[in-house]
């Protein structure tokens, strides 16, 4: 059988983000496939602990530290490299919600920025878009009042970093095709696995007190840890306008 993965072997593939939870693992599986990995990551998500849990010290061959928000670099990497990936976010929900600043600098402004890259460099084949099913909103209702998600129904994003993703989607679309390289974006629910760690949950007032009574504060803990951790953001509340920011 064809396996279409055997492209990567001696491929030059740039992991934007690839020191995260997903981008480690993808350049991980990538490497064990004969792709040369390039991995560009700021390393802001984590401490340096928990990096070199996920696979990530600063000495990592292939890991450029920097930013997708600095055009020179990207083009660089862009320029010498066959496939993209761009797994690089600010990736929570609440984080975006309480910094939208931030929320824009790496979701939009950056990805804008690899994009126009991968757009410009003439050897890029084919990107791949780490979007979020956070574009889908809540769903819609189905059956037995379960929520249900298909490719094919309106999104509705629901908060900054959603609208982010989605803004990510339809550029990938505009930038990409005017400029003939392939791609390809992926919607993930709740992403979780081996040598995950849970981000550190939000400063005080975020989450509605009157939802953490003593019964059930230890949920509302995860919950919050939930709301900043991607890997469970698409199961948490969206925060309404009335939260406490
Ligand atoms: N984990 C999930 O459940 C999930 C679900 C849906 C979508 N996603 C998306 O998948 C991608 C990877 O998610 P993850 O869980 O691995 O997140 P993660 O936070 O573990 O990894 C993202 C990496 O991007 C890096 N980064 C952030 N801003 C950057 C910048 N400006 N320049 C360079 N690097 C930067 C961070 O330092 C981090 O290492 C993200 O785009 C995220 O939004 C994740």
């Amino acid at each position: 059988m064809f396996n279409h993965l055997t492209t990567l072997a001696d491929a030059r593939l740039l992991i934007t983000g690839g020191a995260g939870l997903i981008g480690a693992a993808l350049a991980s599986q990538a490497r064990s496939l004969g792709a040369q990995v390039i991995v560009l990551d700021d390393l802001s998500a984590y401490d340096a602990d928990t990096y070199a849990i996920l696979g990530t010290t600063r000495g990592t061959p292939g890991l450029t530290v920097g930013d997708i928000n600095d055009r020179p670099l990207i083009e660089r990497l862009t320029g010498g490299s066959d496939f993209v990936i761009h797994a690089a976010a600010y990736s929570t929900v609440a984080g975006c919600v309480r910094n939208p600043d931030a929320a824009f600098a790496a979701n939009v402004a950056g990805t804008y920025e690899v994009l126009r890259a991968a757009a410009h460099a003439r050897n890029v084949q084919r990107l791949v878009y780490i979007s979020s099913a956070q574009v889908y909103g809540h769903g819609v209702a189905g059956p037995d009042e379960v929520q249900v998600f298909t490719e094919d129904q309106p999104t509705n994003p629901l908060n900054p970093y959603a609208g982010a993703k989605l803004w990510g989607e339809t550029h990938t679309r505009h930038l990409l095709e005017a400029a003939g390289v392939d791609y390809t974006i992926v919607r993930p629910f709740s992403v979780y696995g081996e040598r995950q760690i849970p981000k550190p949950a939000p400063g005080p007032g975020w989450w509605p007190s009157s939802a953490c009574t003593p019964a059930s504060v230890k949920n509302c803990r995860s919950t919050t840890a939930g709301a900043r951790s991607a890997t469970s953001s698409t199961l948490t509340t969206p925060p309404t306008p009335s939260s406490p920011l």
